[in-house]
């Protein structure tokens, strides 16, 4: 039996992309759902022209209802039954006791070479530090936001001219082949890190 996934977006969805494209027939999982908290995520149209079940689950009817808005979520999610959980450009803060129901299910791609540079604006700190290797990681989500055990990482390098849109350019592509190299093994029970460099 394959490992079910539903992937959770909020924009454009160019990971979510990445990972259905890479779940063949010889792969260990399947896509089952991909979910969004933003009913105009343009991945949506995306995943549905690739043949997988969509749902929105709208975070703004619920005007800081965390707690309202993560009840609806897990019900969509427990709907779909995953086996595992693939959070890709999913822009909203989970709390520990969500986290809790999926934890050690859920993966989360991030803009950085973690421990490095949690949370937002990655790539303008980075290169504000002086960075001369940029990157993003795969890790499991845990309650420690952007804190979860490391499963894979990607380096570039920083070029002299980058500028944070064109260094987050640079590096999305490689976040398309470390989420699926990840996925793959997460889902193959192998617990080895992937390394990737440009
Ligand atoms: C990506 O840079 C990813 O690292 C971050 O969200 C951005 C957009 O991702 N989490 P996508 O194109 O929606 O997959």
């Amino acid at each position: 039996m394959k490992k079910r996934v539903a992937i959770l977006i909020s924009g454009g969805g160019s990971n979510m992309v990445a990972l259905v494209r890479d779940m063949d027939a010889g792969h260990p999982a399947e896509p089952v759902l991909v979910l969004s908290n933003n009913p105009d995520a343009g991945g949506l149209a995306k995943a549905a022209d690739m043949g997988i079940s969509t749902t929105v689950v709208d975070h703004r009817p619920f005007k800081g209802n965390r707690a309202g808005f993560e009840a609806e979520l897990h019900s969509a999610l427990v709907a779909a039954n995953p086996d595992i959980i693939c959070l890709a450009g999913f822009m909203r803060i989970l709390t520990p006791d969500f986290i809790a129901k999926w934890e050690g299910k859920m993966l989360n791609i991030h803009p950085s070479i973690l421990p490095l540079f949690t949370g937002l604006h990655t790539h303008q700190r980075s290169l504000e530090a002086g960075m001369a290797v940029h990157g993003c990681t795969v890790h499991s989500v845990t309650a420690e936001l952007d804190g979860g055990p490391i499963l894979g990482q990607a380096v570039i390098p920083v070029q002299s001219d980058d500028t944070p849109d064109n260094l987050a350019a640079r590096l999305l592509p490689m976040e398309h082949r470390l989420y699926p190299a990840v996925l793959r093994k997460f889902a193959s029970n192998d617990d080895t890190k992937v390394v990737l460099f440009s």
